[in-house]
């Protein structure tokens, strides 16, 4: 196993280790350290400057593209670019306010537009007679009968996970369950009276900055609302260097990208279902706005 170094970024305080070789901004990425990148790495621009503090005889020299950036004394005092220092010994790197994207104020206000609540996705409680001698009808054809009756629905699809689940959830509900339906089918069965609970998240992915929206499928109402900085930032500060980016990374950038913005997603889920008290289960649709390079 090649043996790793440890890096540890300043004033963040986070660390972990790399295999020899890594370039600082490459672990930067990686521990989710902000460092302005407005060329996207290539070199170009000047703005990862970074502070090497020891390692010494173990980091790359300088580039031709460093030298063109930084001083002699930025050199002296231990300044690097980001994007093209790679460490050969456990190092500590300071990240300099300058070239930290930092926190901002997130606009996440907007104008309101009345609209009709008409949302895809709905709940409907059902109340099913048990199976006796003389009702020997599948689980699904009594849940299909008893929603036709009671709401008056037409004969619905039913996904296939609903339907591994469906014998279960109505035995141990005794018959009386909720059910999720998306358009005309069913997406899922819960137990008991869940028809209150139906959320729906809207998430505007912005170059910048993604803002999601937790909505109340029922009451057509915004409930929570979060908001942090695109991690795909640190890729490149605009979508051309995002693009540029993955064109020299390969699968591997652009893997790196998707789980980036994947995982920003997912604290706006949870902050918002924490705001909200509801359950990230709960959120039965979800609506993307944005730039395809940003998926
Ligand atoms: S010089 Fe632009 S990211 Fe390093």
């Amino acid at each position: 196993m090649t043996p790793q170094i440890e890096v540890v970024f300043q004033p963040h305080g986070k660390r972990a280790e790399f295999p020899p070789g890594v370039t600082v901004m490459e672990a930067a990425q990686a521990l989710g350290v902000d460092i302005s990148s407005l060329c996207g790495g290539k070199g170009k621009c000047g703005k990862c400057k970074v502070r090497v503090l020891g390692g010494d005889g173990t980091v790359s020299e300088p580039s031709d593209k460093e030298l063109k950036h930084l001083s002699e004394e930025e050199i002296r005092d231990g300044f690097r670019l980001a994007c093209t220092t790679r460490l050969g010994a456990s190092t500590v790197i300071h990240v300099p306010l300058r070239s930290r994207i930092g926190r901002q104020r997130l606009q996440t206000g907007g104008l309101e537009i009345p609209v009709k609540l008409d949302p895809l996705v709905k709940k409907y409680r059902v109340t099913m007679p048990p199976p006796h001698l003389r009702d020997s009808r599948a689980d699904e054809d009594r849940l299909l009968a008893s929603l036709t009756e009671q709401h008056g629905l037409p004969e619905l699809g039913i996904d296939f996970d609903v339907y591994r689940s469906l014998p279960n959830i109505v035995r141990e509900a005794n018959w009386d369950a909720t059910a999720v339906v998306w358009k005309d089918r069913i997406i899922a069965l819960e137990a008991g009276d869940t028809s209150d609970s139906c959320f729906g998240l809207a998430v505007d992915v912005g170059t910048t900055k993604l803002a999601g929206f937790l909505i109340d499928l029922k009451r057509g109402e915004v409930v929570a609302v979060a908001a942090r900085m695109n991690p795909q930032i640190p890729f490149g500060e605009d979508v051309m260097s995002r693009v540029s980016h993955i064109m020299n990374g390969g699968w591997d950038a652009l893997e790196k990208l998707q789980d980036a913005v994947v995982s920003g997603v997912n604290e706006i889920i949870v902050e918002c279902c924490g705001e909200a008290d509801a359950r990230p289960e709960e959120i039965y649709e979800l609506n993307f706005g944005g730039n395809t390079v940003m998926q």
